[in-house]
């Protein structure tokens, strides 16, 4: 995996842009993403307090683990100035894989930005950094999150009771997987772009 490109790189959509996260953004995420809704199932809460999340976004900046095994990468989704969301992928270096997630304001549901900004981190994940599998974990429960995994041709591969416990419940998991060849053989043209990698 090479270790001198960008590994987070502003990208773009014929519809997205999707900004690397530094410590800016934490006022305009924290007031876009503070629906209760968007929490059901996932372990968070809404962000309520600006500094402390200014703070986090800041300590993410490094953009890898301490031990330099893992890469922590962040984008914010916007729509011309609105913030829609955010994707976010772990990247084990060696392993050449990458476990993704991703949270949307409830204003963008049902509308496709989800898929397209994913589709982009995707591309990106595998033609930037050579990533060759991505992994997703759902709770059984998030619907919208599996219909979304699935669109992107992701397939089930194995499921974790107990797999956490939050807000008062067990939250059993899917686990997702695609296949980096799966994923470019359904996206023939390029989805996104984002600066030469410089290898
Ligand atoms: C999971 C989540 C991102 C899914 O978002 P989403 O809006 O369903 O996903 P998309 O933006 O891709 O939209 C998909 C829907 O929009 C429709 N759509 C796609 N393109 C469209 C367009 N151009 N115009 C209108 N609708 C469109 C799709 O047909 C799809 O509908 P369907 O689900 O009935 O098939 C969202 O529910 C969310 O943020 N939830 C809270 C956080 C969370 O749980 N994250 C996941 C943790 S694992």
């Amino acid at each position: 995996m090479p270790a001198e490109i960008e590994v987070n790189p502003l990208l773009t959509t014929p519809t997205l842009r999707l900004e690397p996260q530094v410590a800016a953004h934490a006022p305009a995420v924290l007031a876009a993403l503070s629906d209760p809704r968007i929490y059901l199932y996932i372990p968070g809460t809404p962000p309520t307090d600006a500094e402390a999340l200014r703070r986090r976004f800041a300590h993410q900046e490094s953009r890898r683990s301490p031990d330099g095994r893992e890469l922590w990468l962040n984008w914010i989704v916007y729509s011309g100035q609105t913030v829609l969301g955010t994707v976010q992928a772990t990247v084990h270096v060696a392993q050449r894989t990458a476990d993704v997630a991703y949270v949307f304001a409830p204003g963008a549901w049902g509308k496709g930005h989800a898929a397209e900004a994913m589709r982009a981190m995707l591309g990106f994940l595998h033609a930037g950094l050579g990533v060759e599998e991505f992994v997703a974990h759902l709770d059984t429960r998030n619907g919208a999150s599996r219909r979304l995994a699935q669109r992107l041709g992701f397939v089930q591969t194995d499921l974790i009771l107990g797999a956490d416990h939050f807000k008062g419940s067990v939250s059993d998991e899917y686990v997702y997987k695609l296949s980096a060849a799966a994923f470019s053989a359904s996206s023939p043209t390029p989805p996104l772009d984002f600066p030469p990698a410089g290898l």
